[in-house]
């Protein structure tokens, strides 16, 4: 049977790390093979790119079109190596961030709507994932945090963008999680990490147990799709 894919969305500061550290340890407590990793990055040319797109120099051709390429080569890589061969032996995956992020991110820039779409039927392929967990917070909390934890080392390209932009992106992640509903939970990320996790651990199990009896045994298609 496929293994079980989640990915976790949201904007700066929203918690993604410390509610994904919680249940990957809860779920391999219930006896669960899981593999955790993240986006931009997860595998070792996808780390290449990671420091070119977080430096902004991904944008240095001053061209919006040039970033989402690069994330889709990321991704691509990340997928194929790691995502789509751990799915296959029936590992759980638990992404930070994926596709979703290249939509509320790059999707807001000026590009063509097409080229987001074609770069996710070429990167994501078959290994969409089973839950998306969209954590939500106001972008001004979710900064602060943000600032808060990087100390005093610089803004990433994307954090140091303004806060409209920002409120922006938030607005994006929600209407993504409205648009596709069967994949999508929204969480409200502004309260306790213990009442967050008790949520999420709620809607994993249930998910989780609707893909047991759906018994899923499919293989997923071998790269290129
Ligand atoms: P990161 O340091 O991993 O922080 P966090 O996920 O905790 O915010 O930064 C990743 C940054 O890359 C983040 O600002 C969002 C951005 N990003 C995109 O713009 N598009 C993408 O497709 C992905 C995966 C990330």
């Amino acid at each position: 049977m496929r293994g079980f894919f989640i990915t976790f969305e949201g904007g700066e500061g929203v918690g993604k790390s410390t509610q994904i550290g919680l249940l990957a340890e809860r779920l391999r407590a219930a006896g669960r093979d899981v593999v955790t990793t993240r986006e931009p990055g997860g595998s070792e040319g996808a780390e290449a790119l990671r420091h070119i797109l977080l430096s902004g120099a991904g944008r240095a051709a001053d061209d919006p079109g040039l970033e989402p390429l690069l994330f889709a080569a990321a991704r691509a890589d990340h997928v194929a190596t790691l995502i789509r061969p751990a799915l296959n032996a029936g590992r759980t995956v638990i992404c930070d961030r994926f596709h979703d992020s290249t939509r509320a991110y790059q999707g807001l820039d000026a590009v063509e709507p097409e080229l987001i779409d074609l770069l996710e039927a070429a990167t994501v392929g078959d290994a969409v994932p089973d839950l998306t967990l969209v954590l939500d917070v106001p972008a001004e909390v979710g900064l602060a945090r943000a600032r808060e934890r990087r100390g005093t080392s610089g803004a990433d390209r994307f954090e140091a963008d303004e806060l409209s932009l920002h409120e922006r992106r938030r607005d994006a992640f929600l209407e993504l999680a409205r648009r596709e509903p069967q994949r999508c939970v929204v969480v409200d990320g502004s309260r306790s990490v213990e009442a967050i996790a008790d949520e999420i651990d709620g809607i994993v199990d249930a998910r989780l147990n609707g893909h047991r009896h759906e018994g899923r045994s499919m293989p997923m298609a071998s790269w290129p799709v």
